[in-house]
Order: structure tokens, then sequence, then C-alpha cells
């Protein structure tokens, strides 16, 4: 069942702990001059109009990225990032997708393996890749991002970022992270593997980064930002959460040094929180 679009949900506070976090690894990946593959499971659309109908519908994107656009004083990474996706997307009107923020911070040695299932969504992925002029660098694959990931392991260069970022619609997304990450590791043990996950009352969510801890327990990072409290019947995404296995050693620090800030520019009422528990070896 493909009936998620992350249209309606683009530039929320969810997509910016999930882009943050990801623009630190990948950072963090340039500091070394040995190329890389960046590996994106669930890539979406790439590019988003903030201005198009789906994304007015709830207009999420006024609680995370427009905040984040107009805000001043912010922590230097932070800042840094901000000035980053101004840069990149100078119209306020665009935000990026995961695809698109790799691709701009990717460097000319690296290459991009993205998956991507829904037609519509897959059409605009590849018409934007064509726009970005990756060339080969680039393979988009209209597959299923989870079995598509395994096919790739280990990467000829031995370094890989691969983001894993389901819709999380239906439950079993909650297993197919756990038993894709259980094979992904038996084959390239080394790789930095980044889970995005909503926090929400059902149970599922609530465990999964105590499952994902297990399967690497001296070397992840789990980084939560709630940016309201559960509500009283127990629906909705009351925040989010990444769960890094094999996290740079910087992104603790990065995260511990800016946290606070962004949990005080997206917070929604006042048992907003963050939390942020790792163990690298
Ligand atoms: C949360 S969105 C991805 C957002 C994107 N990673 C970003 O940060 O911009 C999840 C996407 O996964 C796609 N999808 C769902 N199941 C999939 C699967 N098994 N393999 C590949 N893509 C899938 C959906 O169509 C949707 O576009």
């Amino acid at each position: 069942m493909l009936s998620y679009r992350h249209a309606f949900h683009a530039g929320n506070h969810a997509d910016i702990l999930k882009h943050f976090t990801l623009w630190l690894v990948l950072d963090y990946f340039n500091k070394k001059d040995k190329p890389y593959w960046y590996i994106d499971t669930h890539s979406g659309a790439g590019v988003y109009n903030l201005a198009g109908e789906q994304a007015q519908k709830v207009g999420e994107y006024r609680q995370g990225i427009a905040l984040l656009r107009a805000a001043s004083g912010l922590p230097e990474t932070l800042q840094q990032f901000n000035a980053c996706l101004k840069n990149l997307l100078p119209d306020e009107n665009l935000y990026c997708g995961s695809p698109f923020l790799a691709a701009a911070t990717l460097r000319e040695s690296d290459k991009m393996r993205l998956f991507e299932l829904h037609p519509a969504d897959f059409e605009l992925l590849q018409n934007n890749i064509r726009e970005w002029k990756l060339g080969r660098r680039c393979i988009a694959k209209k597959e299923n991002g989870y079995q598509g990931l395994i096919t790739l392991l280990p990467p000829p260069t031995r370094r890989a970022v691969v983001l894993i970022d389901p819709p999380y619609e239906e439950k079993q997304d909650y297993e197919r992270v756990v038993k894709t990450l259980k094979e992904a590791q038996k084959r390239f043990a080394e790789g930095c593997y980044i889970v995005w996950y909503p926090c929400l009352s059902r149970e599922e969510s609530r465990k999964l980064p105590q499952t994902l801890m297990k399967l690497s327990p001296e070397n992840y990072l789990n980084a939560q930002l709630h940016v309201h409290a559960p509500r009283a019947d127990g629906f909705g995404m009351h925040g989010s959460g990444m769960f890094v296995i094999n996290p740079p050693y910087l992104l603790a620090k990065q995260l511990a040094d800016t946290l606070p800030a962004l949990c005080e520019l997206l917070k929604q009422d006042n048992q907003a929180r963050f939390e942020l528990d790792y163990r690298i070896a």
C-alpha cells in the first residue's frame, strides 16, 4: 500500500531533525578523502513545493523550516545548516528532500544510490535528478529500498552512509527496518546506518530504539525531539527520532550543543523536550 506522500509533511519538525543530523554525518564523511556511497532507501521526490496544495493542506512546514529560516542567534552548526539550506534553495517556497541535500553535500568522487517505490514520487525524483546533473554518480530505482540496500552491500569503497526513512504507515515497517539492518550488518558491519522513526504512543514506535540499540550496543546514537506532549487520545506524532549505528564520533557533541536550541525553536507546548543517548566505541 503506497498512500503516503511526503509532500504533505515536507519541512516539518521531523524533517528538520532528520536533515540536520544527516547533514552533520555527511559533512563528517567529507572530511576524509576516501570516497563513499550515500544510499537512501526511501528517497521521496527530492524537492517539495511548500506553496503547493499538499504542503498547504495542513501547513506542517510552518512549524518546521519556516521557523528555522526566520531564526537568529542559533548555535554555530545549526546556523551553518540554516545557511546551507538557504543557499541551496533561495526560493522560500521550496524545501529539500534527503536526496537533494545529499546531492548538494557529496563530493564529485562520492556516489548516490536512491530507491523510491511510489510511481508519482519516483517520476518527480527522476526529473529532479536530471536537473542536478549528477550523471552516472547517481542511480535511482523504482524498487523496494529494503531489498535494494542489501543488494548494494558492501559498497566497493567500503565507506557508506545509509538513510532508512520509511513512512511507518504500515506497522510492518518497524520489523522491516530491524530485519534489513540485521542483514545489512552481516554484509557490511562498518556502515553508518541512520534510521528515522516517529515518536508515537503506539508500542512499536516506543520499542524501536531499544530494539535498534541491541543491534549495535557499543556504537550507536539516539536523538529524539518531542515538540509537544503526547495527545490524550494516543494519536498523532508528538516527535521523532534519529537512530545512528556507527555514528561519527563528533555527532554526539554537535547534537548536545544544538538540540536545546532546536527544541526551543520547534516546541509547540511546554512539554517539548529532547533526548540524546549514545555510546561511541
Ligand atoms: C518519509 S518519505 C521519504 C522522505 C525522504 N527520505 C526525505 O527525507 O526527503 C518515505 C518515502 O518512502 C516511499 N516508500 C514507501 N515504501 C517504500 C519501499 N519499500 N521502498 C522504497 N520506497 C518506499 C514512499 O513512497 C515515500 O516517498
